[in-house]
């Protein structure tokens, strides 16, 4: 109905309000090139962001573009990686950016279809490099964005028909004309003030629209990981 999508109309335009006087400035945030912003989302992707900032900033020094990377031995980009852990994802990404190389003339692909292939990419890291890096309307359902979600929904228990409910409702929200704002809106609200345990409902700029925040306990939801 109408009032629907004027409703929906105003959360995203609410959380993008929200997230431009709000967000931190990180330094993935002031690129637009794709592997720089790729390279961040395969760091985070099981890693902290005060632990990750350092090391990104340290790997673009040595490795300033996806062809340097293509061109190095992976022992010299283990070092870089040493301390972060899960070396399969240094691996990966290596193995990608030949890839990129080799079959794409070193052009990062835009299509999903096309990104999803590259080792060590899922629908995660598919959805936010192809929305930060090329404006695709595509979600970026992590750990934070699956608790907000929840709230808002009203979502107890994570059941596979509850994530679909959550992926089909980002797909209502997400505005075609900026796609990886909004993304990283819904993260960067689970980072500062949805957080798991207790969550800053008086700073939120969506309460009003929220069902955990109307139930007596928003820190409940959702209450099981699967
Ligand atoms: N976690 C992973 N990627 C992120 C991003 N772009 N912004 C905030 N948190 C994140």
């Amino acid at each position: 109905t109408i009032n629907c999508i004027v409703q929906i109309k105003n959360i995203t335009r609410k959380l993008l309000l929200w997230y431009s006087e709000n967000k931190r400035l990180l330094p993935f945030r002031k690129t637009s090139d794709p592997y720089k912003i790729w390279l961040s989302e395969v760091m985070l992707q099981q890693t902290k962001m005060k632990t990750v900032i350092p090391y990104y900033n340290r790997w673009l020094k040595h490795y300033p573009t996806l062809q340097s990377v293509a061109k190095a031995r992976i022992d010299s980009l283990l070092k870089l990686w040493e301390g972060l852990g899960y070396y399969q994802r240094c691996r990966n990404f290596h193995k990608a950016l030949k890839i990129v190389v080799t079959n794409y003339k070193g052009n990062i692909p835009n299509s999903y279809n096309h990104f999803i292939d590259f080792p060590g990419v899922g629908e995660y890291t598919a959805g936010a490099v192809l929305s930060i890096a090329f404006n695709k309307p595509i979600p970026a359902i992590d750990g934070n964005v699956k608790r907000v979600m929840s709230r808002i929904l009203g979502i107890k228990n994570l059941t596979i028909y509850n994530k679909r409910r959550i992926k089909k409702t980002i797909y209502k929200f997400i505005p075609i004309d900026n796609p990886g704002n909004f993304n990283q809106a819904l993260m960067e609200l689970g980072a500062l003030l949805c957080t798991p345990q207790k969550p800053n409902c008086a700073k939120c700029p969506i309460a009003k629209y929220c069902s955990a925040y109307k139930s007596s306990k928003p820190g409940s939801y959702p209450s099981s990981k699967e």
